[in-house]
């Protein structure tokens, strides 16, 4: 709409430093790929070990990146990894990762408890200038933000990702109705500059794509808990019948059954608090298969085994 799209550019505050909390599938890529468009980027976890595995993530996907590029020559391929790097500090001190930051972008666990409290640190250890976004996928933006001082709310808004960022061409940009016209420009203009396209949402339970995808995820593993296909068989027909690059189950794999469980305990916890008119209780209901699995840690292929075995 043209609220929605109001504002001059010239108000925008330009990010030239970008602080990225959580290292996981998500924060990692968001990380990659700021850097691979010249915005120089922190990224913050709670280990090294962790730190360590969103190097290698970045690394093999990189890889993968420079061989296209650079087809003919390893060197060339190397030196483009290593540029990339140039731009990224890792660490594990929260106050020293958001010391410069123009925009801190939170994809830590989907937790609103956990989301909350790392806002309402980094706002005290923030600049006023600093931008906030969050990654989730599902919970309100406007009720993290509600962790922050009410000037900081203006500079608040969602920016959401998909798997594997550095493939997926899309970024939701949430404004709540706190956030300025300055900040939503500053996030588009971020979006632009990471050259994904973005469009915009209200501050609604799953935004676009996951409202729709993650009733379609769970509907397939109820149907599976029916016994009316096989996964196999319900991943064939998505895949052949309807031209999805995943079927439902591959795709659950992908994203990790612990997000899909976060999702869907975080959408019945706002059914139950009557916070969700769009959302019905059949849809959040629990599912016995997803909690079993997630319970004996099959969760996708990060761990090995989710619906599927992976190698
Ligand atoms: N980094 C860099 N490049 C990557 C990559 C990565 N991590 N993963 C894939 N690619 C590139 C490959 O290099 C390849 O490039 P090319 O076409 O130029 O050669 C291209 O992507 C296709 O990869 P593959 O040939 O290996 O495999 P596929 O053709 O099966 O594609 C896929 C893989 C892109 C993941 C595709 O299967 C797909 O689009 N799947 C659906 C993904 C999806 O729905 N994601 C959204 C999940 S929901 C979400 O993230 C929201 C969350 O909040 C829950």
């Amino acid at each position: 709409t043209r609220r929605h799209f109001s504002g001059s550019s010239s108000r925008m505050q330009a990010v030239n430093n970008m602080t990225v909390f959580g290292g996981g599938l998500m924060g990692a890529g968001i990380a990659q790929v700021a850097s691979q468009h010249g915005i120089k980027v922190t990224l913050c976890d709670l280990t090294d070990q962790a730190l360590a595995t969103s190097k290698t993530m970045m690394q093999k996907s990189l890889s993968r990146i420079a061989n296209k590029k650079h087809p003919d020559s390893k060197d060339e391929q190397q030196a483009y990894i290593s540029s990339v790097f140039d731009n990224v500090t890792l660490t594990t001190d929260p106050a020293l990762a958001v010391k410069d930051a123009d925009l801190v972008i939170e994809a830590i666990v989907e937790n609103i408890k956990v989301k909350k409290e790392l806002f309402r640190m980094l706002d005290e250890e923030c600049s006023a200038k600093t931008i906030f976004a969050s990654n989730t996928s599902s919970l309100s933006i406007s009720e993290i933000a509600s962790a922050t001082s009410q000037a900081r709310r203006a500079k608040f808004g969602g920016v959401h990702f998909f798997n594997p960022v550095p493939q997926m061409k899309l970024v939701e940009v949430i404004r709540t109705e706190e956030t300025s016209d300055e900040t939503f420009q500053s996030l588009l203009d971020v979006c632009k500059r990471m050259q994904k396209h973005a469009v915009s949402c209200k501050d609604t339970p799953g935004f676009i794509v996951n409202r729709l995808l993650v009733p379609y995820m769970f509907e397939s593993v109820r149907m599976l808990e029916r016994g009316d296909a096989t996964a196999e068989d319900i991943d064939a027909a998505m895949k052949l019948g309807a031209g999805y690059p995943m079927g439902p189950f591959e795709l659950i794999d992908f994203v990790g059954l612990d997000t899909a469980q976060h999702i869907l305990d975080g959408w019945r916890q706002k059914v139950e608090s009557g916070q969700a008119d769009s959302l019905s209780s059949d849809l959040v209901a629990p599912s016995a298969l997803l909690s079993q699995k997630v319970k004996e840690g099959k969760l996708g292929r990060k761990s090995g085994e989710g619906f599927y075995k992976y190698n």
